[in-house]
């Protein structure tokens, strides 16, 4: 069994169920990734895997976006251009994987994953939470 890369936990909940799911589910597929890479893997397994993170993560920006549109969030703009970074930066990530640059170097991968998924959602998804909390009220 490997350790986890990332584990769901305080630090990355913000006590918005419909956030929260989605986040613990990309913090899954980053595992899964990492899982892959401690094995002897197959390139195709490794692309399907973060294919699979890239669009579930586009998926999930979508989302959130249409959150704070639906809520008059005032910090879109800003939270908006890390997703555009994010993405732009995961589909180029996702074609030099797919052309094996990263083997044997897979750890950097990894880590830029873990550093996004870490630093968005502690900074920008938690101010949006607190936001979407303070509307729906104490549950
Ligand atoms: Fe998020
Ligand atoms: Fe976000």
């Amino acid at each position: 069994m490997t350790t986890p890369l990332l584990t769901f936990g305080p630090t990355l909940e913000t006590g918005v169920p419909a956030l929260d799911e989605d986040h613990r589910a990309l913090v899954a597929l980053a595992n899964r990734l990492h899982e892959l890479h401690s094995g002897p893997y197959d390139l195709v397994d490794g692309v399907n895997a973060l294919s699979e993170l890239a669009s579930e993560a586009t998926r999930h920006f979508g989302r959130e976006e249409a959150m704070m549109r639906e809520h008059g969030y005032p910090l879109q703009p800003e939270h908006q251009t890390e997703h555009r970074n994010i993405a732009a930066e995961l589909e180029k990530v996702l074609a030099e994987y797919a052309e094996g640059h990263y083997r044997g170097t897979e750890g950097a991968i990894e880590n830029y994953f873990k550093f996004w998924i870490l630093d968005h959602v502690s900074n920008q998804d938690m101010k949006l939470g607190e936001f979407l909390r303070r509307l729906t009220g104490p549950r």
